[in-house]
């Protein structure tokens, strides 16, 4: 697996982007309102790094709850795996807790992600390769 993005939980996603703006990150397109989670999602990229900016546009979104805990503040990083299902089979088989079934993600290209959440870790978030 290897490091795709980090992705930080905002509450205002145009404002967020100007401040990391100002840090020297360009945007990478433009917003996405991934409909399926409620969120609206810019990434962001300096130095080869990518930051997804997260922002929850619904009362239900699946993120409002995580505001509480992460708020203006990293939440996940996202691996790409060669092997999505398996690499789930695996981690659910050593500890990682499955938060959702792998769903197509529109602000990326509508490859399949999946969620999960270890106690010690935190919360990872798989994609799975570029076909
Ligand atoms: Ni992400």
């Amino acid at each position: 697996m290897r490091i795709h993005h980090i992705g930080y939980l905002v509450k205002k996603l145009e404002k967020a982007a100007e401040e990391f703006e100002k840090l020297g990150y360009v945007r990478l397109g433009d917003v996405t309102d991934d409909t399926y989670r409620k969120v609206d999602i810019l990434f962001l990229e300096k130095d080869g790094y990518a930051v997804e900016l997260v922002s929850p546009n619904a009362p239900d979104s699946v993120v409002s709850g995580l505001l509480k805990t992460y708020k203006n503040a990293p939440y996940h990083i996202c691996y790409v795996c060669e092997d999505l299902d398996g690499e789930l089979e695996r981690l659910t088989g050593s500890g990682y807790v499955q938060i959702d079934p792998p769903a197509p993600a529109p602000a990326i290209g509508g490859r399949r992600v999946c969620f999960l959440m270890n106690r010690f870790a935190g919360m990872i978030e798989l994609l799975e390769k570029e076909d």
